[in-house]
């Protein structure tokens, strides 16, 4: 069981959900970690007259899960089949439905289920019909047939596919409905949505490359379906983020060709923003990709992406992706000047070396085109714009000077932001975001002097 995101094994009666709750819930212990109570103390037994039940039962607070993510408390517990994850901001444990779980969450058992959570009377009854329902006619006869040890009752759970399943179980069955012919493009969609979800943690997006996911996920990038497209951009690109072993496999595998292709045909908005996604975090602290992304027009399809874009959310999102290739490049020319020992450092600065960027930029008519996106309303677009115009200053400058456009922006951007700072000192704020936007303005006109 991880520790981060635990996922048990699915259900298909509500009772048999609830014989989890009593006798195999995933409880939440104050330390932390998530374990897994087997036995209440009062034996197996557990119909009403049972005289010697322990009281654990009463205290345990069983929270109930729904679609969304709710946050746990110590000493809470959740219905095995539970997604459980840590908050990485909060430090809080969250909880919703698994999966399975989610699938039996029809409608027609919404109302019934809204409850958030399960007297110990209830679930004794609820115990006595299971038990009753398992094994008809039994209950009537000798007393010692009415105390079944627990490991019967784990075989049965293990008949009805009860039994706790570990994320690699997990996405090693995902990967195969993914691969299979008889799977419908809705319950793909669903499959890819889960993988997403799991490929957050490193581990496991580094199992899902090994289990040879990443050459369906790249299948499905090149699907005719765009919903499931859009899916695929996605959980690629959640599976590279910060992840630089998956980064070089995706790229052995053919990733980047893959994603370029999508980027340049990808008939809508949402795709594109998902691969642009997903790019980016291929290319990531990883000058190699970065490099061969130069070499295969990756500027003349972004460029296009930029002039094309009607709504202006790609415009940013690319001008703030290759302000981050510019800026990771001179921080790690800036770190080379205390480490010039580190023989994996200098094979850094070589790789990086190689990545020639900034004339690309210039070759390609970038510094044309990042101007125009001061004219956006939206204060979030011009500061991106800014210190994307300040990065690629070096190779630049010329351009700019010439820019007319460029120069009014500039002007008139100044004095506006410069009023917003004013009337936000009558009001007695501190320095703000547009103190900063003002510095950088005044910077860039700097340089252009
Ligand atoms: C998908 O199916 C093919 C052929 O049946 C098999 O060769 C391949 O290994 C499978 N891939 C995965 C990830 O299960
Ligand atoms: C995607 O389609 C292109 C062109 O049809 C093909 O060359 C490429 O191999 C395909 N990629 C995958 C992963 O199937």
């Amino acid at each position: 069981m991880s520790f981060l995101s635990g996922h048990a094994g699915g259900s298909s009666a509500i009772w048999f959900l609830l014989v989890l709750l009593l006798r195999c819930c995933l409880t939440e212990k104050s330390d932390g970690a998530l374990t897994v109570v087997e036995n209440g103390g009062g034996g197996e037994e557990a119909t009403v007259d049972d005289d010697d039940d322990d009281d654990d039962d009463g205290d345990l607070e069983v929270v109930q899960p729904t679609e969304q993510w709710q946050t746990l408390k110590p000493g809470q517990a959740v219905p095995a089949g539970s997604h459980v994850r840590l908050n990485l901001q909060t430090g809080q444990r969250e909880v919703r439905l698994g999966e399975e779980q989610l699938k039996y969450w029809t409608q027609e058992h919404r109302e019934e289920e809204t409850k958030t959570s399960f007297s110990p009377d209830e679930l004794k009854r609820a115990m006595k019909k299971i038990k009753e329902d398992l094994n008809p006619g039994a209950h009537q006869d000798s007393v010692g047939s009415r105390y079944r040890p627990l490991d019967e009752l784990k075989r049965d759970m293990a008949q009805l596919d009860l039994l706790m399943e570990t994320d690699v179980q997990i996405m090693k069955r995902l990967l195969e409905q993914l691969n299979s012919s008889d799977t419908s493009p809705e319950q793909r969609l669903n499959i890819l949505l889960e993988l997403e979800y799991l490929v957050h943690q490193v581990d496991n997006a580094q199992t899902l490359c090994s289990m040879g996911g990443l050459q369906l996920i790249l299948e499905g990038l090149n699907s005719s379906d765009s919903r499931l497209q859009e899916s695929s951009a996605f959980v690629l690109g959640s599976a590279l983020s910060s992840n630089p072993a998956v980064q070089v496999r995706a790229v052995e595998k053919g990733a980047l060709q893959t994603l370029l292709t999508s980027l340049a045909t990808a008939p809508k908005l949402g795709i594109k923003k998902k691969v642009l996604f997903a790019m980016a975090s291929l290319l990531r602290h990883f000058p190699y990709a970065q490099r061969h992304f130069l070499s295969h027009g990756g500027l003349q399809v972004l460029s296009e992406l930029f002039r094309t874009d009607g709504s202006g959310i790609l415009r940013t999102r690319v001008v703030t992706m290759l302000y981050d290739m510019i800026s990771e490049k001179e921080l790690m020319l800036q770190a080379g000047l205390d480490q010039v020992q580190d023989p994996a450092h200098e094979e850094r600065l070589r790789q990086y070396s190689e990545v020639s960027l900034q004339g690309k930029l210039l070759e390609e008519g970038w510094c044309r085109l990042v101007p125009t996106l001061l004219q956006s309303t939206e204060h979030d677009c011009r500061e991106k714009a800014l210190r994307a115009l300040l990065a690629m200053a070096p190779v630049c400058l010329d351009q700019y000077r010439s820019d007319g456009s460029l120069l009014g922006s500039l002007l008139s951007l100044r004095l506006q932001y410069q009023e917003m700072v004013r009337s936000e000192n009558i009001l007695g704020e501190e320095t703000s975001y547009f103190t900063e936007i003002v510095e950088l303005i005044e910077a860039l006109q700097r340089k252009m002097k």
